[in-house]
């Protein structure tokens, strides 16, 4: 890292359903992070219900935050800059985290900055103890987006292939609604899985029998309610189909991960976005990558899910770089990867 100014930066994660708070210092790394889910409020209705998240993040916001201050054993005079999530996600969510974070830096006299969500689950890996080098493949798996990214740096993305339909995270949300497993789905559709007979069905690889980095997962759902229909439905019909629609969906991110590779020539690979929590995905990339001799680099199970870790982290590079947002509050329910601005010398630069 080129950049020596040392900064303890407060990071607010509000895009979604999770309240996230980290405090992460340029010099000493990790201080505090907690997290408070909204599972119980959504679990009812089967999904995310963006008024009664924006809702909870109020409630929610400023106490975790003095928590977070206070187990990291700072008084608030200590934080040198806010970095809060400014998008992609929930405009209201994302509403409540900016303004609270803006209000904070100005009361504080410190700068803040809107970190993009994605940026944040892509440089996640870097919290951990042996981070990868610039330049590598992302495969980003979220809720909201599947993307394979090539990345030269902090900022400096491209988008090489993303889904043109559900995101890989949604897909095993509605499959789990399918099943009957309820909100969140994937941790559900996983556990599942597990008590799933190898070889009794066997769903496509959307996308795979043609070139290109591109996914598809809405077909597959659609599969899942097929079979569905053609069998009782009893337990272990549901962890069969869960079982060959997590490995359907393991095999399509596998291989379009070793053409990434093999297009780009690049021999790294990172994995984040809270379907990269998925050990099935986990394993198959391990090996996937081992055969191809490259590297695969995960963040722990805890950051690959939203967190404030990476927001704090990632808003922490760009201010290091010496940038800042105005007093605006900036939120964008949309906002693409690959319009950031590029940090032309940052952590992880060979
Ligand atoms: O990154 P994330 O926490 O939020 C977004 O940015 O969207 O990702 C949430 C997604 C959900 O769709 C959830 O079902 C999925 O990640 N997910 C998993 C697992 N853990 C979380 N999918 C498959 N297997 C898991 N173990
Ligand atoms: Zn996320």
């Amino acid at each position: 890292m080129q950049n020596q100014k040392h900064l303890c930066v407060l990071g607010i994660e509000t895009s979604c359903d999770e309240t996230a708070v980290a405090l992460y210092d340029s010099a000493r790394g990790l201080l505090a992070h907690a997290l408070h889910s909204q599972t119980a409020i959504h679990a009812d209705y089967g999904g995310v219900v963006p008024e009664l998240a924006s809702r909870d993040h109020i409630r929610k916001l400023l106490p975790l935050i003095q928590q977070t201050v206070i187990s990291a054993g700072l008084d608030v005079r200590a934080v040198d800059a806010v970095a809060y999530t400014g998008g992609p996600g929930l405009i209201g969510a994302l509403m409540v985290g900016a303004a609270t974070g803006r209000s904070l830096a100005w009361a504080w006299k410190v700068p803040a900055i809107a970190v993009h969500h994605m940026e944040g689950h892509l440089l996640a890996p870097f919290l951990e103890a042996d981070p990868p080098m610039f330049p590598f493949i992302a495969l980003l798996v979220s809720g909201g987006h599947t993307q394979l990214v090539q990345v030269r740096g902090v900022g400096r993305y491209r988008i090489i292939g993303e889904s043109v339909d559900d995101a890989a995270g949604e897909a095993f949300d509605k499959v789990a609604k399918m099943l009957g497993l309820g909100y969140p789905g994937g941790p559900a559709v996983a556990a599942l899985a597990e008590a799933g007979h190898p070889g009794r069905f066997h769903f496509p690889r959307p996308m795979t029998d043609r070139p290109g980095l591109d996914f598809s997962f809405s077909g597959l759902k659609t599969h899942v309610a097929q079979v569905l229909a053609t069998v009782p439905g009893g337990r272990q019909d549901k962890a069969d189909i869960a079982l060959a629609f997590q490995e359907a969906v393991v095999e399509t991110v596998v291989i379009k991960c070793r053409r990434a590779w093999r297009e780009t020539g690049l021999t790294r690979l990172v994995v984040a976005g809270g379907v990269s929590a998925n050990r099935s995905m986990r394993r198959a990339l391990t090996e996937m990558a081992k055969a191809e001799g490259c590297r695969v680099y995960f963040p722990r199970l805890e950051f690959c899910t939203d967190n404030g870790a990476m927001i704090a982290f990632a808003g922490c590079q760009r201010l290091l770089a010496g940038q800042s947002d105005s007093l605006a509050i900036v939120s964008y329910a949309r906002w693409s990867l690959d319009s950031l601005v590029p940090v032309v010398e940052s952590v992880g630069s060979e």
